[in-house]
């Protein structure tokens, strides 16, 4: 059969075939299904006309208005976990005006967020209970929090000179929120509501980054256990212990060395010894020099990529400085392809202009090769995850031969 038919909706035709073949071999692989996606984002793009594109943001733009209205006034809560309620019962319980609340529902309805069985009557649905407490409410409203000073960045650019971009006290979202003088992270500090909301969606969002399926942990075995008085593995800036408790599945108990948990103090304040069995806390600043020397691993996951390059070659001469001949740091990031393909992964993206906010940003191979190399560290070899940009890049002190 010809691969690429003649006529208008060639390419949809070939995009539209292969796409159907590929969700008949589909068997729920969670890298399959993300693949898959991205390919019914591409057959969209090829289907929509300009103003397709429009709308498509207008009606984005307003299911993320009334979710943010469910998930703010607690409607979402209000509904039962199983069975239905109408909008009338759910008006007297949260104190709102029914129609308010019957149109924002029948809005994320019709983006499969929550059902509606009968009319004005509403029941939740997998979809809706991402949303709930417990759930990843956090993380929508961490977005929220971030959207709002979105909109702010032409003022911002026309008020600022190019360079205030790269100034850590001078970072779009602290500018926008009010509190331009402070660092990004300072500027969320101020709010024990989005202090949480950041720690808690860090915590919980493998599915924007994989924490697995990388470097090998389990392959430190042998060295770690020839010598348990070094440390098995920091983690710098590593929030909840995430990362070092996913590790322990794969070495457990840290292979009889200890595992220490690095970050900012009110960040591990609230968590407890149950929170990260086998895992010390210590209150850490990446800004000076690392105080655990010569342990097997030091990891940086999802660092780098809040700062810009001068900033970057700081904390990594900070973690250099600690390191002995068989340490080995582990940069769990993402390394950004040179240029755009449709139907690729559109996390680098969203991400990359998210960090802006923030002051960062994703880098190159070669942007991580000149951070390294002031650091007198070379890179070892790159792990990357099945599907997409995400790597783990194990890095190691210079040696004689190689400088
Ligand atoms: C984007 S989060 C990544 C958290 C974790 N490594 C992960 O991948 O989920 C960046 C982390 O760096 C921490 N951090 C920011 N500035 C820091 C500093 N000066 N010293 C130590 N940690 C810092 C933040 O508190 C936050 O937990």
């Amino acid at each position: 059969m010809d691969p690429s038919p003649p006529g208008p909706n060639a390419e949809l035709i070939v995009a539209a075939s292969e796409f159907a073949a590929a969700v008949k071999e589909f068997n729920g692989d969670p890298v399959k299904q993300r693949q898959l996606l991205k390919e019914a984002d591409r057959l969209r793009i090829l289907l929509e006309t300009p103003m397709d594109v429009l709308m498509k943001q207008w009606e984005m733009s307003q299911c993320i208005s009334a979710m943010n209205l469910l998930v703010e006034l607690d409607v979402l809560e209000a509904i039962p976990k199983q069975g239905s309620i109408s909008s009338k019962d759910l008006a007297e319980i949260v104190k709102v005006d029914e129609s308010a609340i019957a149109r924002a529902l029948k809005l994320v309805v019709i983006f499969g967020i929550c059902v509606e069985p009968a009319p004005n009557v509403f029941a939740l649905n997998d979809n809706a209970f991402v949303f709930l407490k417990g759930a990843a409410r956090e993380f929508f409203q961490f977005m929220i929090d971030q959207t709002g000073p979105f909109y702010k960045l032409p003022e911002y650019f026309r008020t600022h000179k190019q360079e205030d971009l790269y100034d850590l006290n001078k970072s779009p979202y602290a500018w926008a929120v009010g509190m331009e003088g402070v660092s990004y992270y300072d500027a969320i500090s101020s709010d024990p509501r989005k202090l949480h909301n950041f720690n808690f969606t860090m915590a919980t969002s493998e599915q924007v980054m994989p924490i697995m399926g990388m470097f090998p942990w389990a392959s430190m075995k042998e060295q770690v256990e020839a010598d348990t008085s070094r440390t098995f593995a920091v983690d710098i800036g590593g929030g909840r212990g995430q990362l070092l408790k996913a590790i322990q599945k794969e070495a457990p108990n840290g292979f009889g060395a200890k595992m220490i948990l690095q970050d900012r103090p009110d960040v591990l304040a609230p968590l407890t010894a149950e929170d990260i069995p086998g895992i010390e806390k210590m209150s850490y600043d990446f800004f000076t020099p690392q105080p655990v020397k010569n342990a097997h691993l030091y990891l940086i996951r999802r660092v780098l990529h809040d700062f810009y390059i001068p900033v970057c070659k700081e904390i990594v001469k900070n973690t250099a400085s600690a390191m002995g001949p068989t340490s080995r740091l582990i940069i769990a990031d993402m390394i950004m392809p040179e240029k755009v393909e449709i139907g690729t992964e559109v996390t680098p993206y969203w991400m990359d202009f998210n960090l802006m906010m923030l002051n960062g940003t994703e880098k190159s191979k070669k942007q991580f090769e000149e951070i390294l190399d002031v650091a007198g560290l070379e890179i070892v070899k790159i792990y990357p995850f099945a599907f997409g940009c995400h790597v783990n890049i194990e890095c190691r002190l210079k040696t004689a031969a190689s400088s």
